[in-house]
């Protein structure tokens, strides 16, 4: 690992390391990608000001995210089937986020589940909410949610209906898993990652199997989650959420500012300007071309997060600068995952961390609180 120094490189062991069909189901976006690959080339056009001769010691990333102390203003996304990436793979990260100092959001699709999360560590984590069509799953989850004594709720509001991934239907990622040869041999050349998993009772979605009606497999799985996406999910909905869970809320989702309006109107806590990591809707505009526009509409009413794209302290640093209070990463922590399990989340947070604070640095400030729009460099 001594020769991994960017994300970049935790993405190339992950690969070697993560069955294929696991790696690319991380490693993909809607259709053609576009917005995928927008989330992150759009940070590339974004320069900074370059200063010298400033007092750079003494230099501070600590700040808040919805008035909770974080390290430096990081969380991990939500994100699916995490314990494919690594066998019990949320507890891992959720225990490295916790060590560094940063959230972590155990999303409602994960394979370890509340209770294994709550299990494995000792402060309080975020919990993510898809609303399904059965509302007596979704009550019992925010139930488990407080029990494990979840810090934040994240609604995700842009998964409705499921964007389409090529790169999923090709692998023919399913559940119930299917045994064909192609994919026992891109388990066998993994064999790392298999004993991991033979060592593991968690391979399923935990938040689920056992606890939705008629859900005791993982092929009643496949039928219940088919049906269960509520595309009628309405803003009533949301002020629902926010009524049985009656703590910090975080509405994930949001890339439009007459969406951004309506959010800030329901009285949460933030919003996270998001296209799901490019995983939705292909031919959205990236989250950091959005985050200006939205900061500008709300940024007086509502905390404003982002995440989508960020695969550096650079790019944490730009969408700082352009409004945003806190600022998360999906993959760069799955391919940290894949690539070391705990150890790999872990350097992929602190190697973050050192770009942020070096690109603070010599953009002469020394306290990410001061940061604004004012490190940004006009354009070409
Ligand atoms: C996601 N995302 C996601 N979001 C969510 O609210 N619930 C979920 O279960 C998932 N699942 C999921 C799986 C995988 C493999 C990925 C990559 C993403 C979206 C995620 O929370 C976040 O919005 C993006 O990952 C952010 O973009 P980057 O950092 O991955 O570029």
């Amino acid at each position: 690992m001594s020769q991994i120094l960017e994300i970049r490189d935790l993405k190339a062991l992950a690969k070697r390391r993560v069955p294929k069909m696991f790696f690319d189901y991380a490693d993909s976006g809607a259709w053609t990608e576009g917005t995928y690959r927008a989330n992150e080339d759009d940070f590339h056009k974004i320069k900074l000001r370059q200063r010298v001769l400033v007092d750079m010691t003494n230099r501070s990333l600590e700040s808040t995210m919805i008035g909770q102390k974080v390290s430096m203003p990081l969380a991990l996304s939500p994100t699916g089937l995490t314990g494919m990436q690594h066998a019990d793979g949320e507890m891992l990260a959720a225990k490295a986020a916790e060590d560094f100092g940063v959230p972590f959001t155990l999303s409602t699709m994960s394979i370890c589940s509340i209770e294994d999360v709550a299990s494995a560590t000792t402060k309080p984590f975020w919990f993510q909410l898809y609303v399904m069509r059965d509302r007596d799953f979704v009550r019992n989850l925010i139930d488990r949610a407080k029990a494990a004594k979840c810090s934040a709720l994240v609604l995700t509001l842009d998964l409705q209906i499921l964007g389409q991934r090529h790169k999923d239907l090709r692998n023919g990622l399913s559940a119930p898993p299917k045994f064909t040869p192609k994919h026992i041999w891109q388990m066998a050349t993994r064999p790392l990652w298999c004993m991991q998993m033979l060592q593991t009772k968690r391979r399923s979605f935990g938040n689920i199997v056992g606890h939705a009606k008629n859900v005791s497999d993982l092929s009643s799985l496949s039928v219940w989650t088919a049906e269960q996406f509520d595309p009628r999910l309405s803003w009533d909905d949301v002020a629902w959420i926010k009524e049985l869970w009656g703590g910090p809320l975080i509405l994930k989702g949001i890339l439009d500012v007459e969406d951004a309006e309506m959010a800030a109107r329901t009285g949460a806590d933030a919003i996270i300007v998001s296209n799901h990591g490019g995983r939705q809707l292909d031919g959205a505009p990236s989250s950091i071309s959005m985050l200006p526009k939205i900061v500008d509409a709300v940024g007086d009413m509502i905390e404003v997060h982002l995440d989508g794209g960020i695969r550096s302290g650079q790019d944490v640093l730009k969408a700082i600068a352009l409004g945003a209070k806190g600022t998360y990463i999906g993959r760069p922590f799955l391919y940290g995952l894949g690539a070391g399990g705990k150890a790999g989340v872990t350097l992929a947070l602190e190697i973050i961390r050192k770009e942020l604070d070096i690109t603070m640095a010599l953009c002469g400030k020394r306290d990410i609180r001061d940061i604004s729009r004012d490190v940004i460099a006009e354009g070409l």
